[in-house]
């Protein structure tokens, strides 16, 4: 007779199932790089695990948390998000292979992280890029990450609306949109926190300002479903000037 397997057993066998689902080949090797070269001292859990990217929650030699995005190489969605790259200038003269495109991606969130931290823009610090590995600062308290705003919506009402249209403008003088804003993008601490910034592109991309037209429509949308009501055009106006 065989024996049905044990509860536990059971949990067991999920919980590999669900870990090599996030730890494929790819990003065990980046993580074990960023070991080896001291960059991170332990890995703590996954905090997300997306179409594009896994997001983990890790810990550097002085015990700090910190936050490990890893784009995730065999995908062909880059491939349809190239129009963020044809068009933005410290990008389109690369060659944009599918193993490339990924790189490029990590590389352009990175840069543009360097970019928000220059200008002062509520988004998470940039520590260090790898290939498809960007580290950062991790967003959170208590060891947890805040959340996002779809899952809590605009917890300090009015006043999350301004901070966010006040680093748009930020962004915008900085040179850069972010092309990809909206409640799942953004994390909702002390402040709100503009996060996933691979699409962001500089102002010299032809399709800039449409792309920033569609970001304020989406937050005031999001806004005006919670009752607090700008005037799109004005708004607009505003982060141009
Ligand atoms: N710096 C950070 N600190 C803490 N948590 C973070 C940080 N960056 C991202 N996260 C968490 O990871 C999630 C996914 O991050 P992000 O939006 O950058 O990835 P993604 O590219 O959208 O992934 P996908 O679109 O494939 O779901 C966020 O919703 C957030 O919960
Ligand atoms: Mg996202």
């Amino acid at each position: 007779m065989t024996k049905k397997p044990s509860k536990e057993d059971y949990q067991l066998k999920e919980r590999f199932k669900i870990e090599s689902e996030v730890f494929d080949k790819n990003t065990l090797l980046g993580l074990s790089k960023l070991l080896k070269k001291g960059i991170i001292a332990a890995v703590d859990y996954c905090i997300s695990t997306g179409k594009e990217a896994n997001v983990f929650r890790a810990t550097n030699s002085d015990g700090k948390h910190i936050a490990v995005k890893i784009y995730k190489v065999e995908t062909a969605f880059f491939l349809k998000r190239e129009e963020y790259l044809i068009g933005d200038p410290r990008f389109e003269k690369i060659k944009h292979t599918e193993k490339e495109i990924v790189k490029i991606f990590a590389r352009k969130e990175y840069k543009n992280l360097e970019i928000c931290e220059k200008a002062k823009i509520n988004a998470p610090r940039p520590y260090y890029l790898l290939d498809n590995i960007i580290v950062m600062e991790f967003l959170g308290e208590g060891g947890l990450p805040y959340p996002t705003m779809d899952m809590v919506g605009p917890l300090h009402g009015e006043k999350d609306l301004d901070s966010i249209l006040n680093d748009m403008k930020k962004m915008y003088k900085a040179g850069l949109v972010h092309a990809d804003v909206s409640e799942y993008n953004i994390m909702i601490g002390s402040v709100p926190y503009f996060i996933d910034w691979g699409q962001g592109v500089v102002k010299e991309h032809p399709h800039a300002n449409r792309y920033l037209e569609r970001d304020v429509k989406i937050i005031l949308k999001y806004f005006s479903k919670h009752g607090i009501k700008r005037d799109e055009e004005e708004v607009i106006k505003s982060i141009m000037k």
